[in-house]
């Protein structure tokens, strides 16, 4: 196998570690934006040099973002080449496109690593549903903000601090704002649950509350309440045609899994009609675990294995957020004008636990009241 790499980042360079001194695959040129005169004659910044190689059959994205990623991979699959990506953003807009491409043009897609890292979770999901069915997803799949949370709570840190530390660990997005505000969770819910329901979902359609605005008067709420806060996704099969499917904060029994991940950990479930509940846990981030789960791809590819076989998904969800109903804990300058139980402390705001309410209907109150209070925060309560 002669890969062409695009990108030579974090992963990237795992990726090239872990390929050192095979015989079987080799990168043949890296695709880099700026000169990195080490790297001699595989280093291009032409993308043409590799879709136009007729020896490189296969392309490993590690680009990251949007463009020109999706044009690169688009292009890579209708030049016949195999694609492995980890760009999970990219492929949350564009999984349904790229996925008909790779079937029309009999090469493979494989996106193990874009949601778990090294985690084999997608992998098993699409084990799991050739014999049994899906009912819901849930889980911790952001190593950043699992990091943040549990050493906040754990050692009263303060927030831009553990930040920094996940920047300089190489698990932190580029723009940690995707970490933090919820999106690289929503990016992974998006492509996990239209895996597990075997239909399409639109990521701006799954509901996202992120972490940014959590303080340490909500830290020391939590202790009183005796919750651990974790940011987790969830998605769950309404109908045919519609799910749920969120990204929150979330208050939970110190003795739930979820509450026992330590830093940047992932703890990823799902739960089948047969199977029951089952749960993934692992390194969700980094560039050892991403790496390995990009060449456990390409050595499948190399197999002719085909976990990821097309017809396991077709048609179009809609995300439907009014079935499922929970506590709120919230944080505001304002008054709530739902039922809820006023808690003390809060500093110079108000703590509230509000009474079961739909997840549509909480996120649409948090975006309306964080025109007056932009530092809003809630979370959602399990149990
Ligand atoms: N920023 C991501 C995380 C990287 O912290 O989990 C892995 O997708």
């Amino acid at each position: 196998m002669k890969i062409g790499l695009l990108g030579i980042g974090t992963v990237g360079k795992g990726v090239r570690e872990q390929l050192a001194g095979r015989e079987d695959m080799g990168i043949q040129r890296i695709l880099v934006r700026r000169e990195i005169p080490e790297l001699g004659e595989l280093a291009t910044r032409r993308i043409e040099d590799i879709l136009e190689d007729p020896e490189i059959d296969t392309v490993v994205e590690l680009m990251g973002g949007m463009e020109p990623a999706y044009s690169h991979v688009l292009r890579a699959l209708r030049a016949g080449k195999n694609v492995v990506t980890a760009n999970k953003l990219m492929l949350s807009y564009h999984m349904e496109e790229l996925l008909q491409e790779a079937s029309a043009r009999g090469v493979q897609l494989r996106f193990d690593a874009s949601v778990g890292g090294g985690i084999p979770y997608l992998y098993n999901l699409m084990r799991t549903r050739r014999t049994d069915e899906i009912f819901s997803i849930s889980g911790i799949v952001n190593g950043t903000t699992n990091m943040i949370l549990d050493t906040m709570q754990s050692s009263g840190a303060d927030f831009s601090d553990v930040l920094a530390q996940a920047q300089r660990a190489g698990y932190a997005e580029a723009d940690p704002s995707s970490d933090i505000d919820g999106i690289d969770a929503r990016s992974k819910l998006c492509i996990a649950a239209s895996v597990a329901f075997g239909k399409y979902l639109h990521p701006e359609e799954i509901a996202v509350a992120g972490i940014r605005n959590i303080a340490s008067e909500d830290v020391l709420a939590f202790k009183r309440l005796g919750y651990t806060c974790r940011l987790l996704v969830r998605a769950e099969r309404i109908s045919e045609n519609s799910v749920c499917a969120f990204v929150e904060p979330t208050l939970i029994n110190p003795l739930e899994p979820e509450s026992t991940v330590r830093r940047n950990d992932n703890l990823i479930g799902l739960v089948g009609r047969r199977i029951g509940q089952q749960y993934f846990f692992g390194q969700g981030a980094g560039k050892d675990p991403t790496a390995y789960s990009v060449v456990l791809g390409l050595t499948e590819i190399q197999a002719g294995e085909r976990p990821f076989d097309g017809w396991m998904l077709d048609g179009r969800a809609t995300v439907d957020n009014s079935q499922l109903i929970h506590r709120y804990y919230v944080r505001t300058t304002t008054r709530l004008s739902i039922p809820a139980e006023k808690l003390r402390g809060g500093g110079g705001a108000n703590l509230y636990l509000t009474s079961p309410l739909p997840v549509d209907r909480m996120h649409a109150l948090a975006a309306s009241l964080r025109l007056r209070d932009p530092n809003l925060f809630f979370a959602g309560v399990r149990g």
